[in-house]
Protein backbone atom coordinates (compact mmCIF):
# COMPACT_ATOMS: atom_id res chain seq x y z
CA UNK A 1 0.00 0.00 0.00
CA UNK A 2 0.91 3.77 -0.94
CA UNK A 3 -0.16 6.80 -1.37
CA UNK A 4 0.75 9.51 -4.17
CA UNK A 5 0.74 13.16 -2.65
CA UNK A 6 1.22 16.03 -4.95
CA UNK A 7 3.00 19.13 -4.35
CA UNK A 8 4.46 17.82 -1.19
CA UNK A 9 7.56 19.75 -1.54
CA UNK A 10 5.88 22.73 -1.13
CA UNK A 11 4.36 24.41 2.89
CA UNK A 12 1.72 22.10 3.53
CA UNK A 13 2.68 19.22 1.54
CA UNK A 14 5.95 18.81 2.83
CA UNK A 15 4.65 19.45 6.82
CA UNK A 16 2.41 16.40 5.69
CA UNK A 17 4.71 13.75 4.16
CA UNK A 18 6.79 14.39 7.48
CA UNK A 19 3.21 13.89 9.72
CA UNK A 20 2.58 11.30 7.24
CA UNK A 21 5.46 9.01 8.05
CA UNK A 22 5.93 9.84 11.53
CA UNK A 23 2.63 8.37 12.55
CA UNK A 24 2.94 5.12 9.71
CA UNK A 25 4.92 3.12 7.76
CA UNK A 26 2.68 3.53 4.73
CA UNK A 27 5.16 4.53 1.57
CA UNK A 28 4.45 8.23 0.07
CA UNK A 29 5.02 9.02 -3.55
CA UNK A 30 6.18 12.72 -4.01
CA UNK A 31 5.16 14.36 -7.18
CA UNK A 32 6.58 17.72 -7.25
CA UNK A 33 7.61 20.06 -10.03
CA UNK A 34 9.70 22.04 -7.48
CA UNK A 35 8.75 25.13 -8.21
CA UNK A 36 10.34 28.75 -6.31
CA UNK A 37 7.65 27.14 -4.07
CA UNK A 38 9.04 23.41 -3.71
CA UNK A 39 12.31 22.90 -1.77
CA UNK A 40 13.69 19.36 -1.31
CA UNK A 41 15.10 20.73 2.00
CA UNK A 42 11.85 20.79 3.60
CA UNK A 43 12.16 17.17 2.95
CA UNK A 44 15.81 16.61 4.40
CA UNK A 45 14.99 14.30 7.52
CA UNK A 46 13.70 11.71 5.18
CA UNK A 47 17.06 11.38 2.99
CA UNK A 48 18.05 7.78 2.42
CA UNK A 49 14.43 6.79 3.79
CA UNK A 50 12.89 4.03 1.30
CA UNK A 51 9.33 4.94 2.67
CA UNK A 52 9.56 8.25 0.70
CA UNK A 53 9.93 8.11 -2.74
CA UNK A 54 10.09 12.15 -4.42
CA UNK A 55 10.17 12.11 -8.10
CA UNK A 56 10.23 15.57 -9.21
CA UNK A 57 7.72 16.27 -12.35
CA UNK A 58 5.09 18.44 -13.59
CA UNK A 59 0.79 17.18 -12.65
CA UNK A 60 0.39 18.54 -16.35
CA UNK A 61 2.38 15.29 -17.66
CA UNK A 62 -0.04 12.90 -18.63
CA UNK A 63 2.79 10.31 -19.40
CA UNK A 64 4.17 10.43 -16.57
CA UNK A 65 1.00 10.29 -14.49
CA UNK A 66 -0.03 7.26 -16.32
CA UNK A 67 3.64 5.84 -15.24
CA UNK A 68 3.73 6.31 -11.73
CA UNK A 69 0.09 5.18 -11.02
CA UNK A 70 0.45 2.17 -12.86
CA UNK A 71 4.68 1.59 -11.17
CA UNK A 72 3.34 2.64 -7.64
CA UNK A 73 -0.63 1.53 -7.78
CA UNK A 74 -1.16 3.76 -4.52
CA UNK A 75 -4.43 3.40 -2.47
CA UNK A 76 -5.05 6.95 -2.68
CA UNK A 77 -4.04 10.52 -4.03
CA UNK A 78 -3.48 13.72 -2.23
CA UNK A 79 -3.34 16.63 -4.45
CA UNK A 80 -1.67 20.04 -2.85
CA UNK A 81 0.21 20.83 -6.13
CA UNK A 82 -0.71 24.10 -7.26
CA UNK A 83 0.10 28.03 -7.21
CA UNK A 84 -0.85 29.08 -3.71
CA UNK A 85 0.27 33.31 -3.92
CA UNK A 86 -2.79 35.76 -4.52
CA UNK A 87 -0.28 38.44 -5.00
CA UNK A 88 1.56 36.18 -7.62
CA UNK A 89 -1.93 35.41 -9.62
CA UNK A 90 -2.19 39.37 -9.66
CA UNK A 91 1.50 39.67 -11.58
CA UNK A 92 0.67 36.65 -13.77
CA UNK A 93 -2.70 34.52 -13.85
CA UNK A 94 -1.18 32.34 -16.37
CA UNK A 95 0.62 29.71 -14.02
CA UNK A 96 -2.50 29.42 -11.39
CA UNK A 97 -4.79 28.42 -15.14
CA UNK A 98 -1.70 25.78 -15.75
CA UNK A 99 -1.29 24.48 -12.85
CA UNK A 100 -4.77 24.39 -10.53
CA UNK A 101 -6.67 24.14 -13.78
CA UNK A 102 -5.24 22.24 -16.45
CA UNK A 103 -3.25 20.03 -13.73
CA UNK A 104 -6.12 18.74 -11.40
CA UNK A 105 -7.99 17.75 -14.80
CA UNK A 106 -4.95 15.97 -16.11
CA UNK A 107 -4.56 14.39 -12.46
CA UNK A 108 -8.40 13.45 -12.30
CA UNK A 109 -7.80 11.91 -15.82
CA UNK A 110 -5.05 9.50 -14.77
CA UNK A 111 -6.79 9.00 -11.48
CA UNK A 112 -9.92 7.69 -13.71
CA UNK A 113 -8.03 5.49 -16.30
CA UNK A 114 -5.83 4.08 -13.40
CA UNK A 115 -9.23 3.89 -10.36
CA UNK A 116 -11.44 2.33 -13.70
CA UNK A 117 -8.61 -0.35 -13.97
CA UNK A 118 -8.38 -1.62 -10.19
CA UNK A 119 -9.91 -4.98 -9.03
CA UNK A 120 -13.56 -4.41 -7.08
CA UNK A 121 -11.81 -3.81 -3.60
CA UNK A 122 -9.29 -1.66 -4.59
CA UNK A 123 -12.08 0.28 -6.35
CA UNK A 124 -13.69 0.76 -3.84
CA UNK A 125 -11.07 1.78 -1.18
CA UNK A 126 -9.79 4.31 -3.69
CA UNK A 127 -9.65 8.28 -2.85
CA UNK A 128 -8.79 11.04 -4.38
CA UNK A 129 -8.54 13.73 -2.13
CA UNK A 130 -8.42 17.21 -3.15
CA UNK A 131 -6.81 19.82 -0.87
CA UNK A 132 -8.74 23.49 -1.76
CA UNK A 133 -9.07 26.99 -0.13
CA UNK A 134 -11.74 28.46 1.89
CA UNK A 135 -11.05 31.61 -1.03
CA UNK A 136 -13.03 29.88 -3.21
CA UNK A 137 -16.46 31.47 -1.13
CA UNK A 138 -15.13 34.84 -1.81
CA UNK A 139 -15.31 37.61 1.14
CA UNK A 140 -17.52 37.85 4.03
CA UNK A 141 -18.94 41.28 5.67
CA UNK A 142 -17.63 41.82 9.25
CA UNK A 143 -21.23 40.09 10.65
CA UNK A 144 -21.75 37.50 8.29
CA UNK A 145 -22.11 34.02 9.24
CA UNK A 146 -18.48 31.69 8.89
CA UNK A 147 -18.37 29.81 5.24
CA UNK A 148 -20.40 26.45 5.18
CA UNK A 149 -19.76 23.88 2.88
CA UNK A 150 -22.90 25.12 0.89
CA UNK A 151 -21.58 28.28 0.84
CA UNK A 152 -22.13 30.07 -3.19
CA UNK A 153 -18.86 30.49 -4.69
CA UNK A 154 -17.40 33.81 -5.17
CA UNK A 155 -13.82 33.52 -6.01
CA UNK A 156 -12.48 37.59 -6.08
CA UNK A 157 -8.99 36.49 -7.32
CA UNK A 158 -6.79 34.62 -9.75
CA UNK A 159 -5.17 32.37 -7.77
CA UNK A 160 -9.40 32.02 -6.09
CA UNK A 161 -11.00 31.62 -9.27
CA UNK A 162 -8.55 28.72 -10.35
CA UNK A 163 -8.66 26.53 -7.50
CA UNK A 164 -12.29 27.59 -7.53
CA UNK A 165 -12.65 25.59 -10.94
CA UNK A 166 -10.33 22.86 -9.58
CA UNK A 167 -13.23 22.21 -6.75
CA UNK A 168 -15.94 22.33 -9.64
CA UNK A 169 -13.99 19.53 -12.10
CA UNK A 170 -13.24 17.34 -8.78
CA UNK A 171 -16.97 17.52 -8.16
CA UNK A 172 -17.98 17.20 -11.24
CA UNK A 173 -15.64 13.67 -11.61
CA UNK A 174 -17.60 12.74 -8.54
CA UNK A 175 -21.14 13.10 -9.90
CA UNK A 176 -20.53 12.03 -13.54
CA UNK A 177 -18.05 9.17 -13.62
CA UNK A 178 -18.03 7.82 -9.59
CA UNK A 179 -14.15 8.80 -9.01
CA UNK A 180 -14.49 8.40 -5.05
CA UNK A 181 -13.22 12.32 -4.42
CA UNK A 182 -13.02 14.63 -1.40
CA UNK A 183 -12.68 18.27 -0.83
CA UNK A 184 -11.17 20.18 2.02
CA UNK A 185 -11.63 23.53 2.13
CA UNK A 186 -9.19 24.88 4.40
CA UNK A 187 -8.22 28.86 6.02
CA UNK A 188 -5.25 30.26 6.37
CA UNK A 189 -1.95 28.29 7.14
CA UNK A 190 0.86 28.91 9.17
CA UNK A 191 3.77 26.91 10.88
CA UNK A 192 7.15 25.61 9.84
CA UNK A 193 8.50 25.39 6.71
CA UNK A 194 6.44 27.98 5.14
CA UNK A 195 7.50 30.28 2.42
CA UNK A 196 8.56 34.05 3.43
CA UNK A 197 6.14 35.76 0.55
CA UNK A 198 2.89 34.65 2.81
CA UNK A 199 2.28 37.01 5.57
CA UNK A 200 3.50 35.74 8.99
CA UNK A 201 6.18 33.98 7.71
CA UNK A 202 7.30 36.93 5.67
CA UNK A 203 6.68 39.46 8.32
CA UNK A 204 9.24 37.28 10.85
CA UNK A 205 11.89 37.20 8.44
CA UNK A 206 11.78 40.86 7.48
CA UNK A 207 11.99 41.80 11.44
CA UNK A 208 15.06 39.80 12.24
CA UNK A 209 16.47 41.52 9.11
CA UNK A 210 15.22 44.72 10.34
CA UNK A 211 13.89 45.43 7.44
CA UNK A 212 9.70 47.09 7.01
CA UNK A 213 6.84 45.09 7.79
CA UNK A 214 4.94 45.83 4.82
CA UNK A 215 0.51 45.94 5.63
CA UNK A 216 -1.51 46.22 2.69
CA UNK A 217 -3.83 49.09 3.30
CA UNK A 218 -5.39 49.49 6.33
CA UNK A 219 -4.62 46.05 7.48
CA UNK A 220 -8.45 45.52 8.97
CA UNK A 221 -8.75 42.15 6.92
CA UNK A 222 -9.21 39.32 9.03
CA UNK A 223 -8.41 35.81 7.93
CA UNK A 224 -9.14 32.44 10.26
CA UNK A 225 -5.55 31.27 10.91
CA UNK A 226 -4.62 27.04 11.43
CA UNK A 227 -1.42 25.64 12.43
CA UNK A 228 -0.55 23.22 9.56
CA UNK A 229 -0.36 20.20 11.29
CA UNK A 230 -3.84 21.01 12.11
CA UNK A 231 -4.40 21.32 8.73
CA UNK A 232 -2.58 18.08 8.19
CA UNK A 233 -4.35 15.75 10.80
CA UNK A 234 -8.05 17.11 9.37
CA UNK A 235 -6.70 15.96 5.79
CA UNK A 236 -5.38 12.18 7.76
CA UNK A 237 -9.06 12.40 9.08
CA UNK A 238 -11.08 12.87 5.65
CA UNK A 239 -8.93 10.65 3.87
CA UNK A 240 -9.65 7.57 6.27
CA UNK A 241 -12.90 8.41 7.36
CA UNK A 242 -14.75 11.36 5.12
CA UNK A 243 -17.79 10.43 2.57
CA UNK A 244 -16.74 10.60 -0.72
CA UNK A 245 -18.21 13.21 -2.73
CA UNK A 246 -17.97 15.58 0.77
CA UNK A 247 -16.82 18.29 1.33
CA UNK A 248 -15.14 19.34 4.34
CA UNK A 249 -14.58 23.11 5.77
CA UNK A 250 -11.32 23.40 7.92
CA UNK A 251 -10.34 26.34 9.94
CA UNK A 252 -9.42 27.06 13.70
CA UNK A 253 -11.36 29.19 14.88
CA UNK A 254 -8.75 31.92 15.64
CA UNK A 255 -10.29 35.05 13.25
CA UNK A 256 -7.96 37.99 13.45
CA UNK A 257 -6.75 41.19 11.57
CA UNK A 258 -3.52 41.49 9.82
CA UNK A 259 -2.47 44.44 12.19
CA UNK A 260 -3.28 42.00 15.44
CA UNK A 261 -1.18 39.15 13.55
CA UNK A 262 1.60 41.60 12.64
CA UNK A 263 1.67 42.61 16.06
CA UNK A 264 1.66 39.44 17.64
CA UNK A 265 4.45 38.56 16.06
CA UNK A 266 6.22 41.63 17.18
CA UNK A 267 5.68 40.70 20.58
CA UNK A 268 6.62 37.31 20.42
CA UNK A 269 10.09 38.09 18.53
CA UNK A 270 10.81 41.16 21.34
CA UNK A 271 10.01 38.18 23.91
CA UNK A 272 12.82 35.78 22.10
CA UNK A 273 14.74 37.89 20.57
CA UNK A 274 15.24 41.47 21.28
CA UNK A 275 16.58 43.80 18.74
CA UNK A 276 18.70 46.28 20.80
CA UNK A 277 17.36 48.90 18.41
CA UNK A 278 14.00 48.79 19.84
CA UNK A 279 10.82 47.07 19.72
CA UNK A 280 9.94 45.28 16.46
CA UNK A 281 6.74 46.77 15.45
CA UNK A 282 8.24 50.24 14.71
CA UNK A 283 8.95 48.38 11.45
CA UNK A 284 5.42 48.13 10.52
CA UNK A 285 4.51 50.00 7.46
CA UNK A 286 1.14 50.76 5.55
CA UNK A 287 1.77 49.78 1.88
CA UNK A 288 -0.51 50.65 -1.16
CA UNK A 289 -3.23 47.62 -0.87
CA UNK A 290 -3.63 44.08 -2.66
CA UNK A 291 -6.33 44.73 -5.95
CA UNK A 292 -9.65 42.90 -5.26
CA UNK A 293 -8.79 42.84 -1.78
CA UNK A 294 -10.94 39.87 0.39
CA UNK A 295 -11.97 41.46 3.14
CA UNK A 296 -13.17 38.49 5.69
CA UNK A 297 -12.97 34.57 5.71
CA UNK A 298 -13.99 33.35 8.16
CA UNK A 299 -15.02 28.82 8.25
CA UNK A 300 -17.42 27.16 10.08
CA UNK A 301 -16.08 23.31 10.78
CA UNK A 302 -18.79 21.83 12.42
CA UNK A 303 -19.14 19.49 10.02
CA UNK A 304 -15.67 17.46 10.14
CA UNK A 305 -15.71 18.52 13.77
CA UNK A 306 -19.54 16.72 14.08
CA UNK A 307 -18.53 13.95 11.42
CA UNK A 308 -15.28 12.83 11.85
CA UNK A 309 -14.35 13.94 15.19
CA UNK A 310 -11.10 16.52 13.90
CA UNK A 311 -10.20 19.61 16.74
CA UNK A 312 -7.42 21.81 15.99
CA UNK A 313 -4.57 20.60 18.92
CA UNK A 314 -2.90 24.11 18.87
CA UNK A 315 -4.40 27.84 19.90
CA UNK A 316 -3.32 30.47 17.82
CA UNK A 317 -1.18 31.42 20.86
CA UNK A 318 0.58 27.65 20.74
CA UNK A 319 1.08 27.40 17.10
CA UNK A 320 2.27 30.90 16.88
CA UNK A 321 5.37 30.35 19.58
CA UNK A 322 5.97 27.14 17.93
CA UNK A 323 6.14 29.15 15.00
CA UNK A 324 8.58 31.75 15.68
CA UNK A 325 10.93 29.75 17.80
CA UNK A 326 11.24 27.54 14.25
CA UNK A 327 12.44 30.04 12.28
CA UNK A 328 14.49 31.48 15.30
CA UNK A 329 16.67 28.00 15.01
CA UNK A 330 16.18 27.39 11.41
CA UNK A 331 17.83 30.40 9.84
CA UNK A 332 19.79 28.53 7.31
CA UNK A 333 16.67 27.40 5.77
CA UNK A 334 15.27 30.58 5.47
CA UNK A 335 18.51 31.75 4.24
CA UNK A 336 18.26 29.03 1.52
CA UNK A 337 15.09 30.15 0.30
CA UNK A 338 15.97 33.83 -0.21
CA UNK A 339 17.08 32.90 -3.80
CA UNK A 340 17.48 35.80 -6.52
CA UNK A 341 14.50 34.75 -7.57
CA UNK A 342 13.01 35.26 -4.32
CA UNK A 343 14.76 39.04 -4.37
CA UNK A 344 13.05 39.33 -7.68
CA UNK A 345 9.61 38.57 -5.96
CA UNK A 346 10.31 40.84 -3.15
CA UNK A 347 10.97 43.85 -5.62
CA UNK A 348 8.37 43.10 -8.02
CA UNK A 349 5.19 43.12 -5.61
CA UNK A 350 6.74 45.76 -2.84
CA UNK A 351 9.26 48.13 -4.80
CA UNK A 352 5.80 49.97 -6.62
CA UNK A 353 3.59 50.05 -3.30
P1 LIG B 1 3.06 25.99 -1.84
O1 LIG B 1 3.02 27.04 -2.89
O2 LIG B 1 3.91 26.17 -0.66
O3 LIG B 1 3.47 24.59 -2.50
C1 LIG B 1 2.97 24.16 -3.73
C2 LIG B 1 3.82 22.98 -4.18
O4 LIG B 1 3.29 22.51 -5.42
C3 LIG B 1 5.29 23.34 -4.42
O5 LIG B 1 6.13 22.36 -3.86
C4 LIG B 1 5.42 23.34 -5.94
O6 LIG B 1 6.71 22.99 -6.40
C5 LIG B 1 4.37 22.32 -6.34
N1 LIG B 1 3.86 22.52 -7.69
C6 LIG B 1 3.44 23.69 -8.25
N2 LIG B 1 3.07 23.49 -9.52
C7 LIG B 1 3.22 22.16 -9.76
C8 LIG B 1 2.99 21.34 -10.89
N3 LIG B 1 2.50 21.84 -12.05
N4 LIG B 1 3.25 20.00 -10.80
C9 LIG B 1 3.74 19.49 -9.64
N5 LIG B 1 4.01 20.22 -8.55
C10 LIG B 1 3.74 21.54 -8.61
O7 LIG B 1 1.54 25.78 -1.44
P2 LIG B 1 0.91 25.42 0.00
O8 LIG B 1 0.71 26.68 0.76
O9 LIG B 1 1.66 24.30 0.57
O10 LIG B 1 -0.54 24.92 -0.48
C11 LIG B 1 -0.75 23.54 -0.83
C12 LIG B 1 -2.20 23.37 -1.24
O11 LIG B 1 -3.05 23.77 -0.18
C13 LIG B 1 -2.59 24.25 -2.43
O12 LIG B 1 -3.44 23.50 -3.25
C14 LIG B 1 -3.32 25.43 -1.82
O13 LIG B 1 -4.28 25.95 -2.70
C15 LIG B 1 -3.96 24.76 -0.62
N6 LIG B 1 -4.23 25.64 0.55
C16 LIG B 1 -3.23 26.41 1.05
C17 LIG B 1 -3.48 27.17 2.21
C18 LIG B 1 -2.41 28.03 2.84
O14 LIG B 1 -2.72 28.79 3.76
N7 LIG B 1 -1.16 27.94 2.42
C19 LIG B 1 -4.75 27.14 2.80
C20 LIG B 1 -5.74 26.34 2.23
C21 LIG B 1 -5.47 25.58 1.11
O1 LIG C 1 -7.34 31.37 3.04
C1 LIG C 1 -6.50 30.37 2.55
C2 LIG C 1 -5.44 31.00 1.68
O2 LIG C 1 -4.55 31.67 2.55
C3 LIG C 1 -4.69 29.99 0.81
O3 LIG C 1 -5.58 29.41 -0.10
C4 LIG C 1 -3.55 30.67 0.06
O4 LIG C 1 -2.80 29.70 -0.66
C5 LIG C 1 -2.65 31.35 1.06
O5 LIG C 1 -1.63 32.05 0.38
C6 LIG C 1 -3.46 32.32 1.93
O6 LIG C 1 -3.94 33.44 1.15
P1 LIG C 1 -3.90 34.93 1.73
O7 LIG C 1 -3.92 35.88 0.60
O8 LIG C 1 -4.92 35.11 2.80
O9 LIG C 1 -2.44 34.85 2.46
P2 LIG C 1 -1.24 35.88 2.52
O10 LIG C 1 -0.29 35.34 3.54
O11 LIG C 1 -0.69 36.23 1.18
O12 LIG C 1 -1.92 37.18 3.12
C7 LIG C 1 -2.62 37.15 4.35
C8 LIG C 1 -3.20 38.53 4.59
O13 LIG C 1 -2.11 39.45 4.81
C9 LIG C 1 -3.96 39.09 3.40
O14 LIG C 1 -5.06 39.85 3.88
C10 LIG C 1 -2.95 40.00 2.70
C11 LIG C 1 -2.11 40.51 3.85
N1 LIG C 1 -0.69 40.80 3.54
C12 LIG C 1 0.04 39.85 2.90
C13 LIG C 1 1.36 40.09 2.59
C14 LIG C 1 2.18 39.04 1.87
C15 LIG C 1 -0.14 42.01 3.92
O15 LIG C 1 -0.81 42.86 4.53
N2 LIG C 1 1.18 42.23 3.61
C16 LIG C 1 1.94 41.34 2.95
O16 LIG C 1 3.14 41.64 2.67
Amino acid sequence: MSILVTGGAGFIGSNFVLDWLNASDEPVVNLDALTYAGNLQNLATLQGDARHVFVRGDICDRALLDRLLAEHRPRAIVHFAAESHVDRSIHGPGAFIKTNVDGTFTLLEAARTYWTGLADDARRAFRFQHVSTDEVYGSLSADAPAFTETHPYEPNSPYSASKAASDHLVRAWFHTYGLPVLTTNCSNNYGPLHFPEKLIPLMIVNALAGKPLPIYGDGLQVRDWLYVRDHCSAIRSVLERGRPGQVYNVGGGNEMTNRDIVQAVCALLDELQPDPAGPYNRLITHVKDRPGHDRRYAIDARKIEAELGWRPAETFQSGIRKTVQWYLANADWVRGVQSGSYRDWVAANYEAR
